[in-house]
Order: C-alpha cells, then sequence, then structure tokens
C-alpha cells in the first residue's frame, strides 16, 4: 500500500484507524474491522448530509473524500479505510496522492464473483458512479472474458438505508425489480458493490433463496487493513481493552445510533461535525 508523499508527525499503532463512507453504510466494513483486529480504536465518519454520493458529480465526491480524509488526519488516524465504493471508484488515486497515511479502498468483488459462479451469470448492484467510473470498467474488462456481468444501479437503496429501513414493503419491491431480472437471465452470484447493501442481505435472501451466492467484500477489505498495519509498524498492543467506535456524522447522527445499535449492537454515542470543503463552503450548504 503506498505511503503518500507529505511528512507529518509519525502514526504510533495506538492512534485510531480512519474509517468514512457517504453514510451509514461504512458500518459494514466496521463490523468486520472489529472482529479482525479488535484491538485497534476506531473514528468513524459518516458524511450523511451529503449523502447518497451516487447522486453526485465526480468533482463533489472527490472534494468529499479529501477533506474528510484530511480531517481523519488531524484526529490522529494513523491510516484510512475508505469504507466506500463509490469515493473509491471516483477518488482514491487522488486522495492517495494529497494524503500522509495509508490508504485503503473498497471495491466490488468482481474477481471472488467471476471465480465462484457456476453459471458465469453474475449479477452487480452497485451504485451509477461506480458502475460508471472508469476504475470499475477496467475491473469487468479484467475478469469478465468468461463471465457475464449483469449491472444494476442501485437507485433508491442507499436513500432507504439511510433512514434505516432495511425491509420495508416498498424497499422489498424496489429490490425485486432488480434482482429478478438477474434470477430471470440465470445468475447464481451477486455482487454486493455498495458498502450499504450488506445490510439488504436478509431482505435480498427473501428474494433470491438460495439461488445466488453474496458476495460482500468487507472480510477482504479487514483483512488488508491487518496487512497494512502489519507492513507499517502500525499494530496497537495486543490485548489493549478495545475501545467503542467514536462515531461522528455530518447530520444529525440519530440515524447512526441506530443502526449502530440495532444491526450491530454497539451502544455509542454520535457526535456532529463540520467538516468544510470547497464544494460546501458554507457548513450546512446542501450544494453540490
Ligand atoms: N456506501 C457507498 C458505496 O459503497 C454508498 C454510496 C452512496 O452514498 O451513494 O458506494
Amino acid at each position: 500500500m503506498p505511503l503518500a508523499r507529505a511528512v507529518v508527525e509519525p502514526q504510533t499503532g495506538c492512534a485510531p484507524v480512519g474509517v468514512f463512507d457517504s453514510g451509514l453504510g461504512g458500518l459494514s466494513v466496521l463490523r468486520a474491522l472489529r472482529a479482525q483486529v479488535p484491538d485497534e480504536s476506531i473514528i468513524y465518519v459518516a458524511d450523511s448530509l451529503y449523502a447518497p454520493y451516487g447522486e453526485r458529480d465526480d468533482d463533489f465526491i472527490a472534494d468529499r473524500t479529501l477533506a474528510i480524509g484530511q480531517w481523519l488526519v488531524k484526529q490522529g488516524a494513523k491510516v484510512l479505510v475508505v469504507a466506500c465504493n463509490t469515493a473509491t471508484a471516483q477518488s482514491i488515486a487522488l486522495v492517495r496522492e494529497q494524503l500522509s497515511i495509508p490508504l485503503i479502498g473498497v471495491e466490488p468483488g468482481i474477481k471472488p464473483a467471476a471465480v465462484q459462479s457456476k453459471t458465469r451469470v453474475a449479477g452487480v448492484l452497485a451504485t451509477q458512479v461506480t458502475l460508471r467510473s472508469a476504475r470499475f470498467q477496467a475491473l469487468l474488462e479484467r475478469y469478465a472474458a468468461d463471465c457475464r456481468f449483469l449491472c444494476q444501479p442501485g437507485h433508491g437503496l442507499v436513500q432507504a438505508i439511510e433512514r434505516c429501513d432495511v425491509g420495508s414493503a416498498e424497499l422489498r419491491a424496489l429490490l425485486d425489480s432488480y434482482l429478478q431480472p438477474m434470477l430471470d437471465a440465470g445468475a447464481d452470484t451477486l455482487v454486493l458493490g455498495c458498502t450499504h447493501y450488506p445490510f439488504l442481505d436478509a431482505a435480498i435472501r427473501d428474494i433470491v433463496g438460495e439461488r445466488m451466492t453474496l458476495i460482500d467484500t468487507s472480510v477482504a477489505i479487514a483483512r488488508q487493513l491487518e496487512r497494512v498495519l502489519d507492513q507499517h509498524g502500525l499494530r496497537s498492543e495486543p490485548g489493549r481493552p478495545a475501545d467503542l467506535p467514536r462515531f461522528c456524522s455530518t447530520s444529525d447522527g440519530a440515524h447512526l445510533q441506530q443502526l449502530a445499535a440495532t444491526l450491530l449492537h454497539i451502544e455509542a454515542p454520535v457526535e456532529r461535525v463540520v467538516i468544510p470543503s470547497r464544494r460546501t463552503v458554507a457548513p450546512d450548504s446542501q450544494a453540490a
């Protein structure tokens, strides 16, 4: 994992791991990180005031990702996990150049899907921004030679999860409209190409039953974090009592607190934070 150019204070093992998503989806990655490296402290930023990123333009996403990365560095983060496929697809190269700490991004599990699919037809659910990104297109070109990928933008899904809706009738109908055509085409594998979507696993299972294997890359990200911490000598002391994550939100944080409590069983307060950026100069601006 490349280190960037600027020189800053050396980070120590007891510093936190920074994790960021446009909103609540990164909690699915945080769950895997806590299982893999339970001794690490985590500071999590949900940019919920500006979610969903999947409906934003490329410059806006890069602007927010960089601002939040820089903010996390100021909070003392020793590594940054960009727990958002959309932000990774759009801006990881740029942000990696600008930050002084190692960066880990997430991308849809096209490779494991291509390896596992028996019918050689796999569905991909991701945001429109991820699907049209050059990074995702390159990934498809690499692995889609003998496997057909049916790419479906998950319009409306992130918004539902941001409202803590993981199973309403409307949400199930929307999911059904995305998944049924994949089943009809013989897909036996579904790539969850957005970190919000693992929270829909029960609703997805109700529709697809055992006909599809779901591919979620959060465990792979957690293993990658462990490798990066080891490579850079940044592991926290083993056996240190695990802290609760420090949850931060650019919105009021009520839904972050609710989802963390109900789905992750983490009862922790949420700090409201203001992270200005070039495209959101006025702190409460919704400008895009
Ligand atoms: N969790 C983000 C991802 O993985 C959601 C993007 C969005 O806010 O639309 O892509």
